[in-house]
């Protein structure tokens, strides 16, 4: 599979925007503490560089949710590891995912987070690939938008490889 790879986004590149987008979302919350709960596995990568980055009160926790299976959404959300109420009650949430697809898991995770009263939510997330939309849906700070590839690394897997490399790419079909 690697040898077909064509690199997307240099680790370069990636760092360089996670850095603007931790200083945009210090500019929303200025002295208020946020809560950057991210959405496991994939996006443990991008949510270690952010709040690394981010300069101001901030504190982590995980959620663990699986739809795929190889390149396919199922189209089911699992719910692997759930919240723990006192975590998320009266805090400002950011959910922060590698990459939204077809919109399922952000629609689920938004409703889902709901149930245990925080502050404030908004979503947070590397890559959009916006042409793949089945629920409708806009995350309040966005990487990139990408075309409809399937990529791998920075957390991104398929079938639970590839995660390990430091920049995303994808594969080209010949
Ligand atoms: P959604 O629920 O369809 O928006 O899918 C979101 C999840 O699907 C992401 O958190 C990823 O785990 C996975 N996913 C979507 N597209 C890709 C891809 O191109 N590569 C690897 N995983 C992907
Ligand atoms: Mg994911």
């Amino acid at each position: 599979m690697l040898e077909n790879l064509e690199i997307l986004f240099s680790e370069e590149k990636l760092q360089e925007r996670i850095k603007e987008m931790a200083l945009e979302i210090k500019r929303d919350y200025k002295d208020e503490e946020v809560i950057f709960c991210s959405v496991l596995k994939g996006a443990i990568f991008f949510t270690v560089d952010l709040m690394k980055k981010y300069d101001g009160d901030a504190k982590i926790d995980f959620v663990r949710v699986s739809s795929y299976e190889g390149e396919n959404s199922t189209g089911k959300i699992n719910l692997k590891i759930p919240l723990k109420k006192e975590n998320i009650e009266g805090k400002n949430i950011i959910l922060v995912e590698d990459i939204v697809d077809t919109g399922r898991t952000f629609k689920y995770l938004t409703e889902y987070i709901k149930e245990f009263n925080p502050k404030s939510v908004k979503t947070c997330v590397l890559l959009d690939k916006k042409a793949r939309r089945v629920v409708s849906f806009d995350a309040d700070y966005v990487g990139f938008t990408i075309d409809d590839l399937f990529v791998i690394g920075y957390g991104l897997d398929y079938d639970e490889k590839y995660r390990n490399l430091p920049y995303i790419g994808y594969v080209k079909s010949n």
